[in-house]
C-alpha cells in the first residue's frame, strides 16, 4: 500500500535523536532548530524522559477513560504549578487541532451560540471546526467552510467589536504569536481589549498555545506577558515533547457535564508521564529562563547580519526575517550546513523553533554557518 501523498518530504531519514541533535540513517549530525515543528520542548531522547516512559509502559501503557487514572491529576497539579494559571480544569486530548475543537465546542456548549471569530494570518488546525477558523482556503473542503466563522483584520478591536455586539460568537480564537503565520504579535492593549469585550458581550476567549504555550517564549504562556484571563488556554506540541498529546485549561465558571466532551487516548498513562517528564525538566533545568536569555544573545548575534531585517518572537520562538526570499536558504541550512530550520507563510522569514534546553554555544555554530551560507545571496 502506498502512502496518502500530502507532505512534501526531504530526503532525509532521520533514525537518532539527542537533545538538540538529529542523526540520519547515513550517520551525518543535524542541528535541529525546528524541533519538529516546535515539538522537541526538552531535547530529542532526554534521559530522564526515556527513563520515565519505559519504566511506565513495562507497567501499564493504556487505559481507557472510563477508570481512576492518578497520573492524570498528577499532570494537571504540576501544570497548575509550573505555569502559575489558577481556577482552571484540564481536559486531555490528542494533538492541538483536537484541543481546539474541542475549545470551540465547549464554548458553544456554554454560550449557547454557534459563530467563531478569528484573525487573519490565523492557524489553528486541519480538523473540521479550527481549519475553517484557520486563514488559509487552499485547506478548507466544502464541509469546513459549512461552520459560521468571521474573520477579523488582527489587531482590529473597533472590528471586532462590530461582530462581538451581534451577540451570536460563541468564542474568539487567537493566537498570541503567531506561528505559521509568521510571529506577528499584537500588543498588550489589544488583547486587554479583545478580553474585555468578549466579557461584555459574553463570549469565550480562547488563547491557542500550542505552539507558543510551555515555556517557549520565555513566559509559561505566551498570554501571560500581556496581563490577560483566557477562558480556555489550547496546549498540545511542547507538552509531550514528541509523544502525541494536547490538552484544554478551562476555567472553572465553564462546568463540566459528563459525556460533553470525550476521547479514547487522550490522557493515556503514557501520555501523562510524557507530560510529567516535560514539566518536571522544564523545572529542573529552568527552561523559560533559558529561553529568554538565549533570545537576549540572538539579538546580539542578528546584528552583526545586515541581510536579517528584522527578528521578531520571544523566547525561542524566533522568526529572523531576510530581504529576500528563504527557501533556496534553507535548503542550503539543511542539505550543505546539516540545519534544520521552519518557513512560515511570509515567504522572507526563517523560523527557528529549538529544544528549549539549546544551548550558547550550539546558536553560536548556526550564526557561524548562516554567516556562510549568506554569501551566496550577498
Ligand atoms: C498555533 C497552532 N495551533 C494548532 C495547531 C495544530 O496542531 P496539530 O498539528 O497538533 O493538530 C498548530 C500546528 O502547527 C499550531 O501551530
Amino acid at each position: 500500500m502506498d502512502l496518502f501523498d500530502v507532505y512534501p518530504l526531504y530526503d532525509i531519514t532521520p533514525v537518532k535523536g539527542e537533545g538538540a541533535y538529529v542523526f540520519d540513517k547515513e550517520g551525518n549530525k543535524y542541528l535541529d532548530l525546528y524541533g519538529g515543528h516546535a515539538v522537541i520542548s526538552i531535547g530529542h531522547s532526554h534521559p530522564a524522559y526515556v527513563n520515565a516512559l519505559s519504566h511506565q509502559v513495562k507497567n501499564i501503557g493504556f487505559y481507557s477513560n472510563s477508570v481512576k487514572n492518578p497520573l492524570q491529576t498528577e499532570l494537571a497539579q504540576k501544570l497548575e504549578k509550573l505555569s502559575g494559571v489558577e481556577a482552571y480544569s484540564l481536559f486531555l486530548c490528542n494533538s492541538g487541532a483536537e484541543a481546539n475543537e474541542n475549545a470551540l465546542k465547549l464554548a458553544s456548549f456554554h454560550t449557547g451560540k454557534d459563530r467563531v471569530i478569528y484573525f487573519e494570518n490565523a492557524f489553528h488546525g486541519r480538523t473540521s471546526g479550527v481549519v475553517a477558523v484557520t486563514d488559509n482556503e487552499t485547506i478548507k473542503s466544502p464541509f469546513n467552510k459549512g461552520h459560521k466563522t468571521t474573520k477579523v483584520a488582527f489587531e482590529d478591536a473597533e472590528a471586532l467589536e462590530a461582530e462581538l455586539k451581534k451577540e451570536d460568537v460563541a468564542a474568539v480564537i487567537f493566537e498570541v504569536i503567531q506561528g505559521v503565520g509568521g510571529l506577528d504579535e499584537a500588543t498588550s492593549e489589544f488583547y486587554e481589549r479583545a478580553a474585555e469585550l468578549c466579557k461584555k458581550y459574553k463570549t469565550v476567549l480562547i488563547a491557542d498555545e500550542v505552539q507558543a504555550g510551555y515555556g517557549r517564549t520565555g513566559d509559561f504562556f505566551a498570554f501571560q506577558k500581556h496581563g490577560i484571563r483566557p477562558d480556555i488556554i489550547s496546549v498540545a506540541k511542547g507538552m509531550g515533547n514528541g509523544f502525541p498529546m494536547g490538552g484544554i485549561l478551562i476555567d472553572k465558571a465553564i462546568e463540566p457535564k459528563n459525556g460533553m466532551l470525550g476521547t479514547t487516548f487522550g490522557g493515556n498513562h503514557l501520555a501523562c508521564v510524557a507530560g510529567i517528564s516535560v514539566l518536571d525538566v522544564i523545572e529542573k533545568e529552568q527552561l523559560l529562563k533559558n529561553a529568554r536569555e538565549l533570545f537576549d544573545y540572538v539579538e546580539e548575534k542578528v546584528a552583526e547580519i545586515p541581510q536579517i531585517r528584522k527578528l521578531k518572537g520571544r523566547g525561542l520562538m524566533i522568526g529572523l526575517e531576510f530581504d529576500f526570499e528563504i527557501a533556496g536558504l534553507r535548503k542550503d541550512l539543511l542539505f550543505r550546513h546539516q540545519i534544520f530550520t521552519g518557513a512560515a507563510s511570509n515567504k522572507k522569514l526563517l523560523r527557528i523553533l529549538p529544544p528549549l534546553n539549546i544551548k550558547k554555544e550550539q546558536f553560536d555554530a548556526f550564526f557561524r554557518e548562516l554567516k556562510t551560507a549568506l554569501k551566496k545571496y550577498e
